[in-house]
C-alpha cells in the first residue's frame, strides 16, 4: 500500500532532519525578501571580483524568519566555509579567540544570538572586525602581556532578534544590516509548495494558500503547521492535503483564520479585560498572563504589530480597535 511506505518513510526522518532538508540553500531558492537578497547578491558579487571577504552583515528581525538560512546562504554563494557559534554560549574571550585563530581566509564567521555576547568580549571582536587582528592578554596577574595576531581576512555574520540591544560600537562595525520583514500569503504559499514538493508530498493550491494565512508571516510556522497538517492528511485522509484536512487540523492546533494562537488571543484578551483596553506597561501584561517579557517582546508582540492588532506608545501597549474586531468583543 501507497500510504503505509510514506508513513514508513516518515518514521525515520525526525523533524530535524525533515528541517534541514527543506532549508534552502541558494539565494534563488530562497523565497522573498527581495531588497535583502539582491543587495547581498550585488555585495557578495563585488567583493568575489575583487577577491576581498564580503563586509560584516548584520541581520535582523523576529525569529523564524529566515535569518540563520541566509547566514548559511550566504557563504555558499560565496564559495566559502561557515563557522557557527553563538552569543550566550561563548562565556570566555578565550572561547572567541579560538574560533577566530581558527578561521580560514574569506571564511564566514556566524553568530546567532548576537545581543547576547557579554560586554568583555564583544571588545575582542572590535579589532577583529576592523583590522583583522586578535588583541589578548596572556599570562598571570602581574606577570601578564599584551599579545596582537593577525587573523585571515574574515566576514562576520551576527544575527539577532533585537537591533536595540546592540551596542553602538558593534553595531557600527556591520558594513551591511539587513532586517528581515514578515513574508507575504503568496510568498509563504511558495515556501510552503517548495516544501511539499522537496518532502514529495501532494498539497492543494487552496491548502497551501490557507497554510500561508495562518503562518504569522513566518516560515519556520509555516513549515511546522505543514507538517502537522501533513500528519492529519496521511492518518486521516489519503496522504493529499486538501482545504477540508487543512482547516480541521489548524483549527485543533488552535491556531485562528489569521493565524493568532492561544498566547496572542491571551495576550490581547488580558489588555482588553484586565487593563481596559491600555494603555498597559509590557511587564503588566508578561505577569498577567505567565509569559516572559522578552518571549512578548520578541516572538508575539512584532506579529501583532504588524497585523494593526496592537499598538506601542509611550505610556504601553493598547488593543485596536481591529482587535476587539478579530476576538468578537464589543468596546464598551
Ligand atoms: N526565505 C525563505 N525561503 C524558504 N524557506 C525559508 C526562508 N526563510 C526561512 N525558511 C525556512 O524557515 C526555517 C526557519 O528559518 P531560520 O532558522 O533561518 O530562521 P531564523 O531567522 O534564524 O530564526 P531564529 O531567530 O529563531 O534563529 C528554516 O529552516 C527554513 O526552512
Ligand atoms: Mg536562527
Amino acid at each position: 500500500m501507497e500510504n503505509e511506505s510514506v508513513i514508513k518513510t516518515y518514521n525515520l526522518l525526525d523533524d530535524n532532519t525533515i528541517d534541514n532538508t527543506i532549508r534552502p540553500e541558494s539565494i534563488e531558492e530562497y523565497v522573498g525578501q527581495t531588497d535583502v537578497k539582491e543587495n547581498i547578491k550585488v555585495f557578495v558579487e563585488a567583493a568575489k571580483m575583487r577577491n576581498e571577504p564580503l563586509d560584516h552583515v548584520l541581520l535582523y528581525g523576529p525569529p523564524g524568519l529566515g535569518k540563520t538560512t541566509l547566514a548559511f546562504i550566504i557563504a555558499n554563494e560565496l564559495g566559502t566555509h561557515i563557522k557557527t557559534a553563538s552569543g550566550p554560549s561563548i562565556e570566555k574571550t578565550g572561547d572567541l579567540a579560538a574560533i577566530l585563530s581558527s578561521l580560514e581566509p574569506g571564511d564566514v564567521l556566524f553568530i546567532d544570538e548576537i545581543h547576547r555576547m557579554p560586554r568583555y568580549i564583544e571588545e575582542i571582536l572590535y579589532p577583529a572586525m576592523e583590522d583583522f587582528s586578535l588583541d589578548i592578554i596572556v599570562g598571570s596577574e602581574g606577570n601578564s602581556r599584551n599579545i596582537k595576531i593577525d587573523l585571515p581576512p574574515f566576514t562576520l555574520v551576527g544575527a539577532t532578534t533585537r537591533a536595540g540591544d546592540l551596542s553602538s560600537p558593534l553595531r557600527d562595525r556591520f558594513g551591511i544590516t539587513s532586517k528581515l520583514q514578515f513574508y507575504t500569503i503568496e510568498e509563504l504559499r511558495d515556501i510552503i509548495k517548495r516544501t511539499a514538493r522537496v518532502l514529495d508530498i501532494e498539497i492543494e493550491d487552496d491548502a497551501a494558500v490557507e497554510l500561508a494565512k495562518r503562518s504569522r508571516g513566518t516560515p519556520r510556522i509555516a513549515n511546522r503547521l505543514f507538517k502537522r497538517v501533513r500528519d492529519f492528511a496521511q492518518v486521516k485522509g489519503n496522504g493529499i492535503i486538501n482545504i477540508a484536512i487543512t482547516e480541521e487540523a489548524l483549527n485543533r492546533l488552535k491556531v485562528d483564520s489569521i493565524g493568532l494562537d492561544n498566547t496572542d488571543h491571551d495576550l490581547l484578551l488580558a489588555i482588553i479585560n484586565k487593563f481596559n483596553g491600555g494603555p498597559v506597561g509590557v511587564e503588566a501584561i508578561a505577569s498577567s498572563i505567565g509569559e516572559e517579557v522578552t518571549t512578548i517582546e520578541d516572538v508575539y508582540e512584532p506579529y501583532l504589530l504588524q497585523m494593526g492588532l496592537l499598538k506601542r506608545t509611550s505610556r504601553g501597549r493598547i488593543a485596536t480597535d481591529k482587535a476587539y474586531e478579530v476576538l468578537g468583543i464589543n468596546k464598551k
